[in-house]
């Protein structure tokens, strides 16, 4: 073996590197991930020397130029408003999701509409072949204007022939599918993605320009996946969704340049995906009417407030241990709030097997769903359904006790303008509003008080 190599094994779902083989990873418990990779090692100057600039200086703090970041716009307001307002130039963002939700398409879309601003794109493609993307730009009848494709995956000539083209926005669809030569180990192994990523970093930082990496997970355990690259790149982003759905969520779970967990909303359509302006319709557009264990609750995501209908289901277990479960809500928090309608609300909800899911696949956790969770499972329980126009709202404490939570107005404007006629907010939150005309409000104190109120 060369000198120069080394060689160890990582954990292809954490990361974690061992120089001997163990059966169970260390620091994430999974069994027999660790795999075998093969690192060359170069000095440390010639590694990175194709992306150093021009030295940097220190600089006074008042001599530094605050410049605001020019943004580019995508031409997709929900993606612009994910992604913080625009794209910021020589910013790396992920693009993580499972197979065929549709991320190759989103990028196409924005590729041709980048190009028509001026944008010299570049889509390097390891996954599909140039004539297949074409095939798919037809069918989203695309008419791109420099939008360059690069069926390549050695990162080395990826960026010999971006040297020959110099784009200003690079697509890598994906990083599973690229390898840089310095490593033995196969494409889409961790040190390779790592590598990858590091690599489209510095390239990016050092030319300014924004590049967007694909990546893909996996339902069971995120395999070599963007997880690793998590702390490398500027912005992640999860495209999600039921395949079987039109609608996909794209939401921000890390940006440097905007706030986290914003969300935007898409509908899958025959010519590709396509905005949806009005979210709190899409969430609610399948909902169930005056069916007990039903509730609309209003939550904050990112920078918007978004209605959705909790459900709820109380059945009696047939076996000794009732069953929870809870999708798209905190299962701790959840045991938290049966606890509580049991103890202070005094239901017997013992021995029934509970099901509580936020309808649409959104996920929220945030307190102010308590409330109307609490309301949901009691709705559930007493067979007595919530009044249709009613939006909830709010944090249920231990003893019961229903406590104020921020952005009450925004939450109340949307419930407003989706047509609602009465909202059930903690006391002190009502008291700040300034909405009462539009909508009725009644401020509640404690869980016993809600529900008063409503059965
Ligand atoms: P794709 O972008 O290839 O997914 P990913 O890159 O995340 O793997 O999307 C594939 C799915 O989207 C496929 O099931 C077909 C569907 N689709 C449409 O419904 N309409 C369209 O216009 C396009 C291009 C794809
Ligand atoms: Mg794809």
């Amino acid at each position: 073996m060369d000198k120069k190599e080394r060689t160890i094994f990582i954990c292809q779902s954490c990361g974690y590197q061992s120089p001997k083989w163990l059966g169970r990873c260390p620091e994430c418990s999974s069994w027999n991930s660790l795999v075998e990779e093969r690192e060359k090692a170069a000095p440390v100057g010639e590694q990175w020397s194709p992306f150093l600039g021009e030295q940097a200086i220190a600089r006074l703090y008042q001599e530094v130029e605050e410049k605001e970041l020019r943004r580019l716009g995508t031409g997709m307001d929900e993606f612009d408003r994910v992604l913080g307002g625009g794209l910021v130039p020589g910013s790396l963002v992920l693009i993580g999701g499972e197979p065929g939700i549709g991320k190759s398409t989103l990028l196409l879309q924005t590729a041709e509409k980048l190009s028509l601003h001026g944008e010299v794109v570049l889509y390097i493609s390891g996954e599909e072949s140039e004539s297949q993307i074409r095939l798919r730009g037809e069918r989203l009848k695309l008419r791109p204007a420099k939008l360059y494709f690069l069926a390549e995956t050695c990162l080395e000539r990826i960026f010999e022939q971006t040297e020959k083209l110099r784009p200003t926005t690079i697509i890598i669809d994906s990083i599973q599918t690229v390898f840089s030569l310095r490593f033995q180990s196969a494409p889409g192994s961790i040190s390779q993605v790592r590598e990858g990523a590091l690599q489209l970093l510095f390239f990016g930082k050092s030319r300014k320009i924004p590049i967007f990496i694909i990546g893909h997970v996996t339902k069971e355990g995120y395999i070599a996946g963007p997880r690793t690259m998590e702390h490398i790149v500027d912005t992640v982003l999860y495209f999600e969704g039921e395949r079987h759905q039109a609608h996909r969520i794209l939401r921000a779970v890390k940006n440097r340049f905007g706030p986290a967990n914003e969300l935007g909303i898409f509908e899958m359509g025959t010519r590709g995906l396509r905005p949806v302006p009005n979210p709190s319709q899409v969430l609610l557009a399948e909902r169930s009417i005056n069916v007990p264990g039903s509730v609309v609750i209003s939550c904050i995501e990112g920078s918007r407030p978004l209605l959705v209908e909790v459900q709820a289901l109380v059945s009696s277990s047939s076996y000794g241990n009732p069953r929870r479960v809870t999708i798209g809500l905190d299962y701790n928090k959840v045991s938290l709030l049966i606890a509580v309608l049991e103890k202070r609300m005094g239901l017997k909800l013992v021995g029934n097997d509970i099901y509580v899911n936020l309808a649409g696949g959104v996920s929220v956790l945030e307190p102010a769903t308590d409330l109307g969770v609490a309301i949901a499972i009691a709705s559930s329980f007493k067979n007595k359904a919530v009044d249709a126009h009613t939006v909830i709202f709010g944090e249920v404490g231990l003893t019961g006790e229903v406590r104020g939570i921020s952005q009450a107005s925004s939450r109340i404007k949307e419930a407003a303008a989706m047509g609602f006629k009465r909202c059930i907010l903690p006391r002190s939150n009502r008291a700040s509003s300034e909405l009462k005309q539009k909508i009725e409000l009644i401020g509640v104190r404690s869980l016993k008080e809600a529900m008063g109120s409503l059965f």
